[in-house]
């Protein structure tokens, strides 16, 4: 017979076995995260990483833009980054991105399953959605709807100089006392998409719009944080209550929910098959492919297309202009040359036309020249491989993540002299005409390019020009800011002050 036992032993064994069984489960999960971490045969070489975190501290530590291309110098063009058990390429030089973007264009159309695109939008949507028939349906939707409410009209471009108009005279409140820009261009810019999207515009003291439009732009920038890419390769840290990630979340949720609401008003008196707006033509979509179960088309869909529509033509084409403001007031030789064309073609008070872009060669290189030098996607969108391939020699699994490093490509001194000086002349030709820069991909290339590009660049000129038609730009005091941009997935200005004078 055995012995009865000492409960007391009993229950520190039982506790041993605990622990042992829970030790032995972290060494299976350290196990599998370090054969995760290895680089699969014949991947591009990289950077060595830290055991589990791989890389990602030194994506923390530095502007990631600036570490990838200075890993690009050692590693070459095309160098491999773990990001914590995902593998990842990054592309650097207008060479390797054009190579995989367009001559592989299909294959490298994908975007990764990251955790936090998984849990955001479940891969649905447009931006983020995965390479297949719901972002062909997503992106065609989206294509046809810019054009038959936006740029395909005329009426369209008075649309933008009426909001020009809005916009100026919040401007002239101010009566060249110093203020921050940031509130008035966001506000003017998102109001573009609005109309296309929604219909309306709202106003500048419409506090609802501006907070969803504030969070969700934290958002953007949150994305781009180590922890976020933390997040993105374990995941189970979404369970710990505190974190970026979880400000992000809760961010995403209150968005979500405006954005529902706002559906639900604008499309309340639809009449189905005459759409005026995005919104309604979706929804028209969604009739149509009722019977068809395999349709991307729904309700969910719709909320996570609008909100990527909204801050990807809001966030982008707003810093443009905050960082052209900037460089007008740095070099004021600059202004005044753009404001000498704009007398010439404009003259002082008519409402600028896109019909005169092509006469204001020097305006067009100022334009390009804060795109090319402010790189305000500094690393575009993240891309992932659909199918496994081959790239200069390497092998490319499928599903690998694609980082386009853009600042890189405008920075890449096979293609620009002197990249680091802000010359807009160097879009200029001896006769002082406009010339197109191969290497200049601010809207990135292939498949996946920014679908907003017609719209940013009819917007870009008319407020610009607007802008300095009215005004003169200076720095109160002539303190000059800080000109280090702030970090995410979007490059962005310190905030700053400005004297805009009547001129
Ligand atoms: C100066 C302003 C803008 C810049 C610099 C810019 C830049 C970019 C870049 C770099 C991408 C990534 C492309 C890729 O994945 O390779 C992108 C994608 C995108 N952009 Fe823009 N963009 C701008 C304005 C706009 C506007 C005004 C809209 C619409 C209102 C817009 C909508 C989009 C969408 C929907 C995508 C995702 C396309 C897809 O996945 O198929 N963008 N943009």
């Amino acid at each position: 017979m055995w012995p009865a036992g000492d409960p007391g032993t009993a229950a520190s064994s039982g506790a041993c076995l605990l622990l042992l069984a829970l030790a032995a489960a972290v060494l299976a999960l350290v196990v599998r995260q370090l054969l995760k971490q290895r680089r699969p045969p014949g991947f591009p070489p990289g950077p060595a990483g830290l055991p589990l975190i791989g890389n990602i501290h030194a994506l923390g530590a530095e502007q990631p833009h600036v570490y990838m291309r200075r890993q690009s110098q050692i590693h070459g063009q095309i160098f491999s980054l773990d990001l914590g058990g995902i593998s990842a390429i990054v592309l650097n030089g207008y060479d390797a991105v054009k190579e995989c973007l367009v001559h592989q264009s299909e294959i490298f159309a994908d975007r990764p399953s990251l955790p936090l695109f998984k849990k955001l939008t479940n891969m649905g949507g447009l931006l983020n959605s995965k390479y297949g028939r719901g972002w062909t349906e997503h992106r065609k939707l989206a294509v046809n709807t810019f054009r038959t409410f936006g740029y395909g009209q005329r009426s369209f471009e008075h649309k933008i100089s009426e909001e020009s108009v809005y916009f100026l005279d919040a401007i002239d409140t101010y009566k060249g006392r110093p203020f921050d820009l940031k509130h008035l261009i966001t506000n003017a810019v998102s109001n573009i998409t609005n109309w296309i999207i929604f219909g309306e515009r709202f106003t500048y003291e419409d506090t609802e719009f501006q907070h969803m439009i504030e969070i969700f732009s934290e958002n953007i920038e949150l994305a781009a944080s180590a922890s976020v890419f933390l997040y993105n390769a374990f995941p189970w840290i979404g369970i710990l209550p505190f974190g970026k990630h979880q400000q992000l979340f809760k961010n995403a949720a209150e968005v979500y929910d405006f954005l529902h609401e706002l559906i639900e008003r604008v499309s309340e008196n639809r009449k189905p098959q005459a759409p005026r707006h995005f919104v309604d033509a979706y929804l028209d979509e969604m009739d149509c492919n009722e019977n068809d179960p395999e349709s991307t088309f729904s309700r969910e869909n719709l909320i996570f297309s609008v909100g990527e529509l909204i801050i990807a033509g809001t966030e982008t084409t707003t810093n443009v202009l905050r960082w052209a403001v900037l460089f007008m007031a740095l070099y004021p030789n600059i202004q005044g040359q753009v404001q000498k064309e704009i007398d010439l073609v404009i003259g002082p008070n008519k409402m600028p036309a896109l019909e005169e872009k092509c006469k204001m060669p020097y305006t067009e290189a100022v334009l390009h020249e804060v795109l090319r030098f402010c790189n305000i996607a500094p690393l575009g969108i993240f891309h992932a491989t659909s199918k496994d391939t081959v790239v200069r020699g390497y092998s490319i699994p499928e599903g690998t993540t694609v980082i386009t490093n853009l600042y890189s490509v405008h920075f890449d001194e096979k293609y620009w002299s002197n990249p680091e000086v802000f010359f807009p002349e160097r879009f200029l030709d001896g006769n002082g005409q406009f010339v197109k820069k191969e290497a200049f991909i601010p809207f990135s290339l292939g498949r996946r390019h920014c679908l907003g590009e017609q719209l940013a660049r009819m917007e870009m000129f008319l407020f610009f020009t607007s802008l300095l038609q009215r005004f003169h730009l200076c720095f109160p005091h002539g303190v000059i800011p800080d000109l280090k941009p702030r970090l995410g997935m979007t490059l962005q200005p310190q905030p700053y002050l400005i004297c805009a004078e009547r001129r």
